[in-house]
């Protein structure tokens, strides 16, 4: 893999093999609708390590999607604009780069899977013919040599039969071998960063854990950087090492996965902790944080969580929104009161 990576590096230039794999600066993306504008991602920073995973966390519609569409030059555009921030790839900013550049890192070094796999492969190509034609047209391979690299993806994705399953079209896998496909599509070329947009949510539980389980091997064997969207806080507790907690389209709290279960600094954070059914508490009610999360042609003044917050007060009320607070050297929060949310250790 190495060499691989070392001409990967040659092709696009101003990449420092030293920098980060994946920086997010100050992104943000707006939507230009009939209804107005909405504000999907409204400056969210993150930065990813080789060997790391950073979940990004947040009820539905706060925009982590939206944040990995921008990031791999996939969004819809119009309605959606890039209005601001970078995006930078070993210290490149793909946003500035040529789409015929972006294109390469996108099939080499930064790849993606998604919640739904079978609108994301092609129903009328066997899965075979699919992973064969990555290898041909981005490495060059022959015809034969091209197969014999799909059925050994299979196999590191641990698709029992991979030799006879190669043959198949999507449709005739289940869902879960389904979703093994797509990571060994999104892993074929050996890309340094993945992203997982929800890979797990359309599965069930069983199912969702061994797919999980087989990511992070295969990310410890890789060493990749591996970005995990997710709403479930129990599926990240397992496998994150950083979290960025979003709301409306803001990263409101960043901390270690210890520190964020130890002591939650943010109250949506704290809300969202204390929705996660416990076995211990069984026959206890689920406190479910109380209200929706606002429109984000609409998001209020101030702190954009303050509607539904215990802990608001009229600074909270009012631009401009809490900035991100140093809650220790590892860590921010943007709320006025994180002391308070926090309490004593
Ligand atoms: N194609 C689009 N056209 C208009 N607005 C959009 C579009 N895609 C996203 N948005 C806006 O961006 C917001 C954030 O969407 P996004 O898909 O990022 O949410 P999410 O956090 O991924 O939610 P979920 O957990 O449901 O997947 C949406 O609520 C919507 O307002
Ligand atoms: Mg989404």
């Amino acid at each position: 893999m190495s060499t691989d990576v070392n001409v990967k590096m040659e092709a696009l230039a101003g990449v420092d093999p030293d920098a980060l794999p994946l920086q997010v600066k100050d992104l943000h993306v707006e939507f230009r609708t009939r209804n107005g504008i909405a504000h999907a991602v409204n400056g969210v920073s993150f930065d990813l390590r080789a060997g790391e995973t950073r979940a990004i966390l947040g009820e539905s519609g706060c925009g982590k999607s939206v944040t990995a569409q921008a990031i791999m030059g996939i969004l819809d555009t119009p309605p959606g604009f890039i209005t601001g921030g970078e995006i930078l790839y070993r210290g490149v900013d793909l946003l500035k780069l040529p789409e015929s550049e972006r294109r390469k890192v996108r099939a080499n070094r930064v790849a993606m899977i998604f919640q739904d796999a079978l609108s994301a492969l092609n129903p009328v190509f066997t899965v075979g013919f699919q992973l064969a034609e990555l290898f041909r047209k981005h490495r060059g391979m022959s015809r034969q040599d091209a197969k014999a690299r799909a059925v050994e993806l299979l196999d590191l994705v641990k698709i029992p039969a991979a030799k006879q399953r190669v043959n198949d079209y999507p449709h005739q896998f289940s869902g879960g071998m389904r979703q093994r496909v797509m990571i060994a599509m999104a892993l074929a070329l050996d890309p340094e960063v993945l992203i997982a947009d929800e890979p797990t949510t359309a599965l069930d539980v069983t199912v969702q854990a061994q797919i999980m389980a087989l990511l992070a091997e295969l990310q410890r064997e890789r060493n990749m950087g591996l970005v995990l969207i997710t709403h479930d806080m129990g599926v990240v507790a397992d496998v994150a090492d950083r979290i960025s907690v979003m709301y409306a389209g803001r990263v409101i709290e960043e901390a270690g996965v210890n520190d964020i279960y130890a002591n939650p600094a943010h109250p949506y954070t704290k809300g969202l902790l204390e929705s996660i059914p416990r076995l211990d508490l069984k026959g206890h009610e689920l406190s479910a944080i109380k209200g929706l999360p606002p429109m984000l042609t609409n998001i209020p003044p101030g702190c954009a969580f303050n509607p539904r917050c215990g802990y608001a007060q009229d600074v909270c009320r009012q631009d401009p929104a809490p900035p991100l607070y140093q809650v220790s050297p590892s860590r921010t929060a943007a709320c006025h009161f994180w002391k308070e949310v926090k309490g004593d250790e």
